[in-house]
C-alpha cells in the first residue's frame, strides 16, 4: 500500500521529487500539447534561488518569460550564471522548435530563435508544480526530473478565434485568452471584431460606429429556436479603444501570438449600416441586429462603400501589424443586391455573369488594396463562390469541400469545420449543459480531428497551414463562459496542430487532461470536466443484447442500477456488458473507491421490434455526423433532444434517403415512429413527407404535419399490418429557401431512431 502510494504521488506531481522506485523512468511525461520525443533520464535538477540564469539578447524575450514566471512567487529568486542556459541553435530547423535538456548540473534550452525558445519555456513551466502558475509556490526549491524533449510543431497556424461581437470580454480577459494560447504553443488569434450585432473596433474617422453601431438596443433572451422570441430590454455594447488594441497586440507579440483581426464583408454588416444607411443597397435606416442569425442588409458594391471600407482598413492596418487580414465573407445574402440599381450597373460594367460574382469582386478588390499595402487575407469558404481571389487564403468552415477545393486550386486553407472545430457546440450529451447553439462536439472528437482531409494528395495537402477553434459568442454571455466553452477542447486542439498525428492515444491524453486540470484551476480557469462520464452501447454478443459501458478516465469504477434508483458506493460493479431483455431504465456513475465522480449517467433502452433487426440504408451518412452508423438508428435508443451531433442521430447532406430493416421474421406492426431534427438556423431541415412501404408492397405516402419545431416527431398506426421487411424513403427538404440562414445551400437530413412496435 505505502509503496504504491509513493508512485501514485510520483506520477501526479509530475516527476518534480525525487522518486527512487524504478516505475518513474517509464512514466509518460504529462505535457499538453505532446512533445515530438522525449526521454526521462535519472536524477533530477534542482531550482532554487542559487540556480543562475544566462541567456542571449537573441533569445530575451523567452528567458525573461522564465523569469518572470518563477518570480512571481515569492519563493525563488533567480541569479546569474550558467545553471539555467539559453543557447541559440542554428541547426534546429523549425523556427518554432527547441531541444530542452534537463541535467543533474543544468538545464539547457536551445533554439533557433527566441519563438522556439519561447516554446521550450511553456514545456518548462509545465514540469513545474501548478503553483508557480499564480505565485503561490512557497517552497525555497522545486526539482525537476531529468529529461531531454526535443520538440516542434506539425503545423504553422495554430489558432483560435473569438467573436466579440455578439458578446464582447474585457482587455483583461482577452490577455488571459492569448496567454492560454501562448501556454499551449498556438501561435494565432483571429479577433471577429465586426459583426450585425456589434462593432467593437474604434474606427476614427467614424464616430458613428462607437456612437451607433456599437451599441444594440435589446439582446435575444434563451435559444434563437424558441419561438416566439423574447428580448431582455437592455441596451448592450461597447468597443476596444485604438489604445487597447495596440496594448493587446504587443502583449500578444510579447507571446509569439500574431493577431489577426477580422473585419467582415460584404456579409454581417448590418451595425455598420444601422450608423450609415448610405452603406447598405437601400438606404434604409436599420438597427444594430438584437437576434442571431444572418441578414440582409449587406454592404452594397458602390464606390462609397469602398472608399468607407479602405478607410477602416487603413486604421485596422495601422493596429494589426499582421501578414494576414481577415475579410470575412461568409453568410451575405443576395437579396438586395439583385434588387439594386447601384448593384446590377456594377455586374453590367464589370461583365459579371450573377451576384456570385459580383461577391467574388467585392472580395478582390478588397484584397487587391490590401495587396498593395502589402498583406493577404484569408476569407470563409463563401469566397470559392463566383471565383476565388487571386491570393486568398480559405478559411474551410462548411466541412472539408472549401479546403478541398480552395488546396486544389494551391491556395492556402486553414481547417475549421464546424463538426470538428466549433467550440459553440455542446460538449456533453448532458441535459444540464449550458445552453449552447446545437451539434454536439465532445472532447474526443476533436482529439481525432485530421486537419488534412485524406481527398488531398500530399503535395495537395501542403496547402494546408493548419486548424483553428471558433468561439462564436451568441451564448457565452461572459468569460467564464467562454473558459468553459474552450477548456478543454482547445487541449485537443492543440495537440491535433502541434503534436505528432501518429501517436494518437485517447485515454493517454485523458490522463494528462485530469492532470493539466489542477493547472487551470490556480488560473482560474473555468474548464468543462466531462472526463467521469459514461459512454454507453447496446450490442449483440453471443447472439445476446447487452449493454456496454466505458468511462475513459483510468483506473475508476463503474456503479449501475436497472431498478431506476440512482447509483450509490453500495450499487453493482460493472464489470461485463449487461444483458439487455426488457425496456428499461439504466442508471450508472464513476467512482474513484468510495467517491462519486460525474454525474449520473442515465439511459432509456427501448427494446422494440426492430431492435436486433438488420437495416440498410443506400446512402452513408455526412462524415461528421455518421453515429454509431446505421444500426444506430434500431439500437434502441433514441438521441438527444438537442445534440444531433450525437451517437443516435444520423446526418446527411443534400440526399434523399432509402432505408429497408429486415426483421428477421414476419411481425405483427402496430406502429413506426421516428424523429427528425429541425434546427433550421443550422441547415438542418425535417422532411414534408415520408413513404413507407411493408415487403414488396407499394410505398404509401405518410405526411409530416407538424412543422414548426426543433424537433418533428413522426408517428404512424397500422392497423393488422404484419410484415418481414420495411422500407422507407425520406426525401431530403432541398435547398433552403430564400430569407433564410444558408439560402440557396443543400438543407440537412437529421434522423433519429426507427421505433417499430
Ligand atoms: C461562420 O461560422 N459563419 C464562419
Ligand atoms: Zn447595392
Amino acid at each position: 500500500m505505502q509503496i504504491k502510494k509513493v508512485v501514485v504521488i510520483c506520477l501526479f506531481v509530475q516527476l518534480l521529487f525525487n522518486c527512487q522506485e524504478k516505475e518513474i523512468y517509464n512514466v509518460e511525461v504529462q505535457i499538453i500539447p505532446k512533445p515530438s520525443k522525449h526521454i526521462v533520464n535519472k536524477g533530477h535538477f534542482v531550482l532554487s534561488s542559487s540556480s543562475g540564469l544566462n541567456y542571449p539578447e537573441e533569445l530575451k524575450v523567452s528567458a525573461e518569460f522564465f523569469k518572470s514566471f518563477i518570480e512571481q512567487g515569492k519563493a525563488i529568486r533567480l541569479g546569474k550564471g550558467n545553471d539555467i542556459n539559453f543557447i541559440v541553435d542554428t541547426t534546429i530547423d523549425n523556427d518554432e522548435g527547441y531541444n530542452l535538456e534537463i541535467s543533474p548540473n543544468n538545464i539547457k534550452i536551445k533554439a533557433k530563435t527566441d519563438h522556439g525558445a519561447f516554446y521550450a519555456v511553456q514545456t518548462l513551466r509545465q514540469l513545474l508544480q501548478p503553483e508557480f502558475e499564480n505565485g503561490s509556490f512557497k517552497t525555497e526549491q522545486a526539482n525537476i526530473s531529468c529529461m531531454s524533449i526535443t520538440d516542434a510543431p506539425q503545423f504553422v497556424y495554430r489558432g483560435m478565434h473569438l467573436d466579440v461581437g455578439r458578446h464582447m470580454f474585457s482587455v483583461d480577459f482577452i490577455k488571459k485568452y492569448i496567454d492560454a494560447l501562448a501556454m499551449l504553443k498556438m501561435n494565432t488569434f483571429h479577433w471577429h471584431l465586426t459583426e450585425d450585432q456589434g462593432w467593437r473596433i474604434e474606427i476614427k474617422k467614424y464616430p458613428k460606429l462607437q456612437e451607433i453601431s456599437a451599441f444594440r438596443y435589446e439582446t435575444l433572451v434563451g435559444h434563437y429556436g424558441d419561438q416566439p422570441h423574447q428580448f431582455d430590454g437592455e441596451k448592450y455594447g461597447g468597443y476596444y479603444t485604438q489604445d487597447q488594441i495596440k496594448d493587446i497586440v504587443a502583449y500578444a507579440e510579447s507571446r509569439f501570438v500574431t493577431v489577426i483581426p477580422e473585419i467582415e464583408l460584404p456579409g454581417h454588416a448590418q451595425a455598420a449600416i444601422a450608423a450609415y444607411p448610405e452603406l447598405g443597397c437601400t438606404g434604409e435606416q436599420v438597427n444594430v441586429a438584437k437576434k442571431w442569425g444572418v441578414f440582409e442588409d449587406i454592404y452594397c458594391s458602390k464606390n462609397e462603400t469602398f472608399e468607407f471600407l479602405e478607410d477602416v482598413l487603413d486604421e485596422v492596418l495601422e493596429l494589426f501589424p499582421s501578414k494576414y487580414i481577415h475579410i470575412g465573407g461568409d453568410e451575405a445574402p443576395k437579396t438586395h443586391w439583385k434588387n439594386c440599381k447601384s448593384c446590377q450597373q456594377r455586374i453590367k460594367d464589370e461583365g459579371l455573369k450573377d451576384e456570385h460574382e459580383l461577391q467574388s469582386y467585392f472580395i478582390s478588390r478588397i484584397e487587391k488594396y490590401l495587396n498593395s499595402k502589402g498583406r493577404q487575407i484569408i476569407g470563409w469558404d463563401e469566397i470559392l463562390e463566383g471565383g476565388l481571389a487571386p491570393n486568398a487564403t480559405v478559411m474551410s468552415w462548411r466541412g472539408f469541400d472549401g479546403a478541398i477545393e480552395a488546396a486544389k486550386q494551391k491556395h492556402n486553407v486553414i481547417l475549421t469545420p464546424g463538426s470538428y472545430c466549433y467550440f459553440d457546440h455542446y460538449q456533453s450529451e448532458n441535459g444540464d449543459e449550458p445552453l449552447a447553439i446545437g451539434g454536439f462536439l465532445p472532447l474526443e472528437k476533436v482529439y481525432n480531428f485530421n486537419p488534412i482531409p485524406e481527398e488531398l494528395t500530399a503535395e495537395e495537402g501542403k496547402y494546408v497551414l493548419g486548424a483553428q477553434g471558433n468561439v462564436w459568442t451568441e451564448y457565452m454571455p461572459n468569460s467564464k463562459h467562454v473558459e468553459y466553452m474552450i477548456f478543454p477542447r482547445i487541449l485537443a486542439l492543440s495537440e491535433v496542430v502541434w503534436s505528432n498525428s501518429e501517436e494518437k492515444n485517447y485515454k493517454e491524453f485523458v490522463s494528462r487532461v485530469e492532470n493539466f486540470n489542477k493547472r487551470l484551476d490556480v488560473l482560474d480557469i473555468n474548464y468543462a470536466n466531462h472526463l467521469y462520464e459514461i459512454e454507453g452501447e447496446l450490442i449483440t454478443k453471443e447472439n445476446q443484447i447487452v449493454y456496454q459501458m466505458t468511462t475513459t478516465s483510468k483506473g475508476k469504477d463503474i456503479r449501475f442500477t436497472t431498478d431506476g434508483l440512482e447509483p450509490t458506493v453500495n450499487s453493482k460493479i460493472y464489470e461485463k456488458p449487461v444483458p439487455i431483455t426488457e425496456s428499461i431504465n439504466l442508471k450508472a456513475r464513476v467512482f474513484d473507491s468510495e467517491k462519486e465522480l460525474g454525474k449520473i449517467f442515465s439511459q432509456d433502452i427501448n427494446m422494440h421490434k426492430a431492435v436486433g433487426a438488420t437495416i440498410t440504408i443506400n446512402n452513408e451518412p455526412n462524415k461528421a455526423y455518421q453515429g454509431s452508423g446505421p444500426e444506430g438508428l434500431i439500437n434502441g435508443i433514441s438521441g438527444s433532444d438537442t445534440r444531433y451531433g450525437d451517437k443516435e442521430w444520423l446526418g446527411f447532406w443534400g440526399d434523399d434517403i432509402e432505408i429497408t430493416i429486415d426483421l428477421k421474421e414476419v411481425k405483427h406492426i402496430n406502429s413506426i415512429e421516428t424523429r427528425f431534427h429541425n434546427g433550421q438556423g443550422q441547415w438542418i431541415y425535417a422532411p414534408r413527407e415520408i413513404e413507407i412501404a411493408f415487403g414488396d408492397d407499394g410505398f404509401k405516402t405518410h405526411k409530416i404535419s407538424a412543422y414548426d419545431n426543433l424537433i418533428v416527431n413522426f408517428k404512424s398506426t397500422f392497423e393488422g399490418g404484419k410484415t418481414k421487411k420495411i422500407r422507407f424513403r425520406i426525401p431530403n427538404y432541398g435547398t433552403i429557401l430564400e430569407g433564410k440562414q444558408g439560402a440557396g445551400q443543400k438543407s440537412w437530413t437529421f434522423i433519429d431512431e426507427i421505433i417499430i412496435n
